[in-house]
């Protein structure tokens, strides 16, 4: 079942388009994250999940019920969405426990204690609960935030970049231990990310926006594979990009005859490799790879990227460089000549 429908929502602020006709469905207990680039819409998406944006025209629904249509308008505090917006936006006149209080129902004791289980469930040490916010990091900022919203047991997370300005380690750490939290809780969640490691590993489902408009939407792995165009391609990863002749379930291009998921198509096209499906190996060894040379090597500790060049084209102006990842202790230094092979199958981008 699905937990939130947005159906064909558009927002414009003035002459700029916020968010053209996005339809998209986040299914119950799952997480949703939202990756585009900066001024893409994302944040005015949350924003109106949330309550506090209105769309021009369009709908949502949260388990059947009709938060904000042509009609009505469900107000923000009776949603029972918990927000995470960008900033933190801890109220500043209120100290750490105050804020994380501010949601909860219950009094006295209980509440206390709820407040300090609320902490350590987000890695607050205890004896922060008097702080004020202009005190806090902004790391433990946005861990406040987030143990406020949790505080109001929500049925939908919605959670604008709340890792970003937390230090590599504890990102990653917070990153797994939120999943956690949320998912024992079985709330769904939203996320926006800048960080496309980040958005690949939390995602059960990836949205990408670009200019209001919701480019594609999926599994992860699917996105990563199969990217609508080159840009979602790019922006997933690093990708080896090349224009090919497609027949038959093969792509003619610079790397030779390399095999496609074309479902039928026939004709020029774009194409895209992961520098993961492509191999170097020495070129002495049996095989049908093409024949190149390393002319970097940019040795990285458990990984190194090669810079390779083809060196066996008939025509030299057309020269290529590929990028291609190797284990570290293995990868041959730069004038080695090599074999390039590729590993899988090529993606054969739809035509514009
Ligand atoms: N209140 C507003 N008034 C006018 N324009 C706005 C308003 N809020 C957002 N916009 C515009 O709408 C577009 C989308 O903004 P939004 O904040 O949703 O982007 P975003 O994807 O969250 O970007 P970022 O990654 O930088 O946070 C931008 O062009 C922005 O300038
Ligand atoms: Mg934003």
């Amino acid at each position: 079942m699905n937990a939130l429908e947005l159906i064909s929502l558009s927002k414009s602020f003035g002459t700029q388009k916020a968010l053209d006709n996005i339809c998209l469905s986040v299914p119950t207990g799952s997480r949703t994250v939202i990756v585009g680039p900066s001024g893409s819409g994302k944040t005015t998406l949350l924003r109106m999940i949330a309550g506090f944006e209105f769309p021009d025209s369009g709908s949502l629904t949260l388990n059947g019920q009709t938060l904000v249509d042509a009609t009505h308008a469900v107000p923000a505090y009776q949603r029972q969405i918990g927000y995470v917006p960008q900033d933190g936006a801890l109220f500043p006149h209120m100290t750490v426990a105050a804020n994380i209080g501010f949601g909860l129902a219950d009094s006295g004791s209980n509440r206390t204690e709820r407040i300090l289980q609320l902490m350590d469930s987000v890695s607050l040490d205890a004896n922060m609960a008097g702080r004020w916010p202009h005190e806090l990091s902004g790391g433990q900022q946005q861990r406040v935030a987030l143990a406020r919203a949790l505080a109001q047991q929500p049925r939908l997370m919605l959670l604008d970049e709340p890792f970003s300005a937390l230090d590599t380690g504890l990102r990653s750490a917070m990153r797994k231990m939120v999943a956690r939290l949320l998912e024992n809780a079985g709330v769904t969640t939203i996320l926006v990310t800048h960080d496309q490691g980040e958005a690949l590993s939390f995602a059960d489902q990836l949205a990408v926006m670009r200019a209001g408009r919701l480019v594609q939407s999926g599994h992860p792995m699917d996105l990563y594979r199969y990217p609508e165009d080159e840009q979602t391609a790019h922006f997933l990863g690093e990708a080896v990009v090349m224009p090919a002749q497609i027949e038959a379930g093969w792509a003619n291009c610079d790397l030779g005859a390399v095999p496609v998921n074309s479902n039928g198509f026939k004709g020029q096209a774009q194409i895209m490799l992961r520098p993961e499906q492509l191999q170097v190996t020495d070129a002495s060894t049996e095989g049908r790879g093409c024949h190149a040379v390393v002319t970097e090597r940019d040795f990285a500790g458990n990984t190194c990227t090669l810079t390779v060049e083809l060196h066996s084209q008939a025509d030299h102006a057309a020269r290529r460089s590929f990028l291609v990842r190797s284990t570290g202790m293995h990868a041959p230094p730069a004038g080695s000549a090599v074999q390039l092979s590729i590993l899988g199958a090529a993606h054969v981008f739809a035509l514009p």
